[in-house]
């Protein structure tokens, strides 16, 4: 990362400008805009095929953008040196919805797979491990009987894991999560714990990407909405200044356009 030269004002996180990104002869983004700001939910909108999708999967340093800027921070990124164990160096967790969980693990495994704590010997702490995956579950609510730090994830349903996905992103202290379509084909109450996970995810300070093709479910939890069509930016609305209704128009536009 290199320091950023032009303009000061941190009011943005994560500020991308003029993203291009192709697959072969597939256009996927073609000049996409987008910002988060620090402490909110940002709804990503869009058709099948808009580019959310691949717009996440470049802020979470799978891909590299073909052109475009991406400031993180206030700094440039530089997508040649960029990827999947910087962004979370800097950060940022993504939780995506089909491998959220490796199902036949412990929970406490998945919490802390890839970022074991290790004792003097080298080896995996799995005693202080499972603790905080029990303090973990008491937090999130999902304690009890039935869930302990020994349960594979497979038994969990849908919200459960992506409660326990977003519980991980906050124990290593992500700065901002992002979730794509946490929400899909899930029972109406379980839509109802993950929608209060995301939120509580607000309430420590920290900003959150939501995908979701139900725009009640980012209605009744983000701060803004970014519509991409076609692989451009259609609009950046904020919740404050519109109805439910203005949404509802604005992202039909973006499908028609
Ligand atoms: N790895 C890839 N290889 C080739 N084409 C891809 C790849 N990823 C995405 N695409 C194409 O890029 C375009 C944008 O896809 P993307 O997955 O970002 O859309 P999306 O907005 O997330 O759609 P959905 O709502 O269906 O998830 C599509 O035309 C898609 O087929
Ligand atoms: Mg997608």
């Amino acid at each position: 990362m290199q320091k950023r030269e032009y303009g000061k004002s941190l009011d943005f996180l994560l500020e991308m400008h003029g993203i291009h990104k192709s697959f072969g002869t597939v256009q996927a983004l073609r000049g996409a805009d987008f910002s988060v700001k620090p402490g909110e939910i940002v709804g990503l909108l869009g058709d099948n095929g808009a580019g959310k999708s691949t717009l996440i999967k470049i802020i979470s340093g799978l891909y590299g953008a073909d052109s475009g800027s991406f400031l993180f921070k206030g700094h440039a990124v530089n997508f040649r040196r960029y990827s999947v164990a910087q962004a979370r160096r800097m950060g940022i967790e993504t939780v995506y919805q089909d491998r959220a969980l490796g199902v036949l693990q412990p929970l406490w495994r998945n919490i802390f797979m890839g970022r074991h704590i290790k004792n003097r010997l080298g080896l995996i702490d799995v005693r202080t491990e499972k603790r905080i995956t029990q303090q973990l579950l008491a937090e999130l609510g999902l304690g009890g009987d039935r869930l302990t730090p020994d349960t594979a994830a497979g038994v969990l349903s849908g919200g459960e894991r992506q409660g326990i996905a977003i519980g991980r992103a906050m124990y290593f202290d992500a700065g901002l999560v992002i979730l794509d379509e946490p929400t899909t084909a899930l029972a109406v109450n379980e839509v109802d714990k993950v929608l209060q996970f995301i939120r509580a995810v607000r309430e420590k300070g920290k900003s959150v990407i939501f995908i979701t093709h139900t725009i009640d479910h980012v209605w009744q939890t983000a701060d803004r909405f970014c519509i991409l069509s076609h692989g451009k930016t259609a609009g950046m609305l904020e919740r404050s200044q519109i109805t439910f209704d203005d949404l509802l128009t604005a992202v039909r536009k973006g499908f028609d356009a």
